[in-house]
This record gives structure tokens, sequence and C-alpha cells, in this order.
């Protein structure tokens, strides 16, 4: 029982990791490029919307069935969901809780590392010179040819990949309080900083080129934020799956990191205004950071023909590069810029890791060193197949579709389903323990809508997400008709992708691989439970 003495040391502590958690990527790159694609008005209504029906419902539920599950001794997702529902399916309800982090991270700490690597370019003046943009970006990521990307210099992805690896790792080694709270505490405010600095600077750009007097900031803002036919836009179904899939990308919610995190609580401790706060920070970050930097300063520089179909990771380290490349002290923003972003990603990785070396605690009842080291074997597969089968990020990709889409929408499905029905928990025993300690009380109508409206919502979304996305559904109920995806094509047929099916594989492997360690842990748990007796 050796792994519960870790706790929080402060209510602070622990929304600033819940937050740094919730920062990352998503907030700088992702939300923006989104955002702009289908028009800023539609997609904030749709956004907030989602945000409301279940971002901040399902935020409740793992917030409160990770303190749950935490006070009665487990720390994972698989744990948790096996002391609460007290069944032995409990903990293949919860596996997704431990491979969805774990496979994510997989090839988040390899796009972290090119933020790194790529401020290390930016102080040495290689990031502008010759502004070869596309070159650059396309030698750092490999996007233009398998294995090309695997060098070791400083000026390439690989050291910088193994740095991210020790200090992620190392971090995690220090523990939850030493380790993440301790990064979380500095990281956030800096990066907060860095940003609001990003943010003057960008937003007392004027109109640099007196040639182009149309590509202006308040145009930048406009371009981004002015609503377009609102309408038009709300009756399209992919906005809303884009919309809803952002809101759980960027919470982190349905991970089973936050159920991890919020297992370090004590029993009294507030999990509503925290999940609150914490998901506020976010919102922050995102929309008013996030949002008023990145597509607002490609606009000013390169127009609308910079932006358009750049796609996240292209807007990131290809357009930018380029902008920061025309701002007077250029290297001292680009510089300020991926450091901001591996902060935020390094942030994030942290609670990719803890929920799995959690998990490999109390499951094989491993001690901290030898499951890092475990985690670390099997994260490095992915990480190397990432790396190593970079063309057109393919590899990257179908794990991100399969694992860092899809599944997180069944995560989460399975988290709301848990709190609002299991016989464990269920609606009213679950909003009981919410309110435990609680400095303010829900409305009521949350009731409703965490038993009811947040299932149904989410159950639409994944469903319709399977159909459009996979078998390729043309939203059309009076004239439905299918094609399957690139994501079928990739995998069967005559022209499929060898590293496509290849991610697959190594997916199914991963899977089978948590099946096996999830019925190790249930044998060692029913023989041996590390339930505290109250
Ligand atoms: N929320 C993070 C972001 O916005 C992504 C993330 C995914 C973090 C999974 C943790 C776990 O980039």
């Amino acid at each position: 029982m050796s792994q519960t003495k870790e706790a929080w040391s402060s209510r602070m502590g622990v929304i600033l990791a819940v937050a740094g958690s919730a920062v990352g990527l998503g907030n700088f790159l992702r939300f923006p490029g989104l955002a702009a694609q289908y028009g800023g008005g539609a997609f904030m209504i749709a956004y907030f919307t989602a945000l409301l029906l279940i971002g901040i419902p399902i935020g409740w539920a793992e917030w409160t069935l990770g303190r749950s599950g935490g006070v009665r001794g487990y720390h994972s997702a698989p744990g948790i969901f096996h002391v609460v529902m007290q069944t032995p399916a409990g903990k293949y309800l919860g596996m997704l809780g431990f491979l969805i982090p774990v496979m994510v991270f997989m090839y988040y700490v390899y796009v972290e590392a090119w933020c790194l690597g790529y401020a290390w370019l930016a102080v040495t003046g290689k990031l502008s010179a010759g502004a070869h943009f596309g070159a650059i970006f396309a030698s750092y990521t490999g996007i233009a040819q398998d294995g090309t990307a695997v060098h070791f210099g400083l000026e390439s992805v690989g050291f910088w990949l193994v740095i991210c690896y020790a200090v992620n790792f190392y971090f995690i080694y220090r523990g939850v309080s030493k380790g993440i709270e301790l990064a979380c505490k500095w990281g956030m405010p800096l990066l907060i900083v860095i940003a609001l600095i990003i943010l003057g600077r960008v937003l007392t750009l004027g109109t640099p080129d007196p040639l182009k007097p149309s590509q202006n900031v308040l145009n930048g803002l406009g371009f981004m934020w002015n609503p377009q036919d609102v309408w038009a836009g709300l009756k399209n179904p992919e906005l809303w799956l884009a919309a809803s899939g952002q809101i759980f990308f960027t919470l982190t919610v349905g991970f089973g990191a936050i159920c991890c995190y919020a297992s370090y609580l004590k029993k009294k401790d507030d999990v509503v205004l925290s999940c609150l706060t914490a998901a506020a920070a976010n919102e922050f970050c995102e929309v008013g950071l996030g949002g008023l930097i990145t597509v607002p300063a490609a606009f000013v520089f390169l127009g609308t023909a910079g932006i358009v179909g750049m796609g996240t990771f292209g807007l990131g380290f290809n357009v930018l590069p380029a902008v920061f490349a025309q701002m007077p002290y250029g290297n001292f923003f680009a510089f300020s810029f991926f450091t901001l972003l591996f902060l935020a990603a390094f942030t994030s990785s942290l609670s990719m890791l803890q929920p799995g070396a959690a998990f490999l605690e109390e499951g094989l009842g491993l001690a901290r060193k030898p499951a890092l080291a475990l985690l670390g074997l099997i994260s490095s597969f992915g990480t190397l197949i990432c790396w190593w089968f970079s063309k057109d990020l393919k590899a990257l990709d179908t794990i991100d579709f399969w694992i860092g889409t899809m599944m997180i929408y069944l995560q989460g499905f399975i988290l709301i389903i848990v709190f609002g029905w299991s016989k464990g928990m269920g609606i009213e025993r679950g909003w009981r323990e919410a309110h435990e300690g609680a400095a303010m009380r829900i409305p009521r109508v949350f009731k409703f809508i965490m038993q009811w409206v947040s299932p149904v919502f989410l159950g639409i979304v994944l469903l319709m997400f399977v159909l459009n996305s996979v078998f390729g559904w043309n939203f059309s109920f009076a004239r439905p008709h299918f094609a399957p995806t690139g994501r079928i094509t990739d995998l069967v047929g005559s022209h499929h992708s060898d590293v496509a099916r290849l991610a697959f594989i190594f997916i199914l492997l991963c899977v089978g691989f948590s099946v096996l360690l999830m019925h190790l842990a249930g044998k060692r748990w029913t023989a041996n439970p590390l339930e505290k007796q109250p």
C-alpha cells in the first residue's frame, strides 16, 4: 500500500496541475486552426454548447470518480473503476484510461521535442536564416520522407527527443507533489507571462506592410472571429463534431488523466470549484491567448493564403517561423513562442505518464523505478514508429485518430455512464459525493444534464463521428451514402498504406497487452485488495 502516500501539497497545486494538463498544444495550435476553418462565430456557439453539456459535466464526474477511488487506495482509471463499481468488469471499463494516455504520449512527446528544438533553432538564429521554412519543417519532422528525421545533432529532433523523455520521466519519478506539482507551479505562470508578451506584440503589429493595407491586425482578428453565416454553420454536423472533439481534447476529459490526478486528493478536498477553475484557466489560455495570437499573426504577414489548408502542425511549425522572421526581434519572439509551446506540451505530457505509472505500480505491484522503466520501454516503441515512419506523419496521424480522437469519445462516454448509472456510483451518490467538501453547489439542472443529456449528446457525437470519419457517411438521412474514408482505405484494399497498417497493428498489440495487464491486475486486486478500510 506504499503508493497511497502520494498527495498534492496544496489546493492551488492540484488546480495548476490539472490546468497544466489541459493547456497544451491544443490551445495554441489546434483551437485557432479549427476556429478559423469553421468561421469564428458558429464554431464558438457549438464549442461553448459542448463545453456546458459534455466538457464541464464529464469533468465533474471524472474529478469525483477519481477522488472516490483515490481515498479507497486506487489511482489509475482501471483501479478506480474496479473499486468504485465493485465488479470484475470495472477494470476493463477503465482500461482506456490507461491505454489512451500512454499511447497519446508516444506521439505527443515527439511534437514536444519539435517545440524544444525549434526554440533552440531560434536562439541560434538558424530558424530565420535562409528563410527556407518549408525545408526546415520537412527535415525536422521528416514529413517528406521516412527515416529522414532520425538524426541526433543539436539541430535535429533526436537530441531533443531524448531530452524530453528524460525530463518527463525525471519529473514523474519525483512524484506527484515534488515532480508534477512543482513543474506546473513554475511552468504555468511562466507560460502565461510569455503568452501575454507575445500577445502584446501581435496586437500592436498594426499594418506592417503599407503596400498591403488589408493585412492588418484588426482584419487578422476578423478573419478568425467574424461570424460568417452562423445558421449555415450550425447546420453542419461536421462543425459540431469538430467543436465537441476540441472540447474533449483541450480539457483533457475522457483520457483518464484527470481521474488519476484527482485520486491524490483527500476526502474533503473540493472538486466542484477546482474543476471549474481549471477549466476556466484552460479557456482563458485557449480563447483569450491562443485564439488571439497564432492566426492573427499569420494573417498580418501572409494573408489568407498563408493560413488556409496548412493544418495544425503546418501552422505552428511552418507558417509561424516565417511570420517571426518578418518581425523586428523575430528571433526573440520565435524563441518565446516555441518555449511557450514546449511548456504547454510538457505540463500536458506529464499527465499522460502519471496514469500509466500509477497503473503499473498498483496493478502489477511494481516499485516506481521498474514501473517507469516498463512504461518508458512501451512508449518508446510507439515514439520510434512515429519518428521513423514520419512521411506525411502517417504513423502519428493513425495513432492520433484511433486513440487520440475516437477512443477519447468512447472513454468519455463510459465514464459518464459509470458515474450516472453504475451500481457502485450512480447519479444520486455521485451528486452527493461531488458536493462533499465543495465550496459551491452545482446548479440542480446539471444533475439532469449529467444523467441524461451528456450521455445522449456524447453518444450521438460518437456515433456520428464513427459513421462519418470511418464509414464515410454523408450525413444525409434522406439519401444516405457511404464511401469508406481514408481511415479504411489506408488499411484495406489496393491503396493501403503499409505504415498505417503497421501503426494499426501496433495499436492492436497495445490493446491486447493492456487487456492482459488488466487481467493480471484484477487477480492481484481480488487476492490482495489495496482497499483501505474506513
Ligand atoms: N489538453 C491537451 C492539449 O490541449 C492535450 C492532452 C491530451 C493533454 C491528453 C493530456 C492528455 O493539448
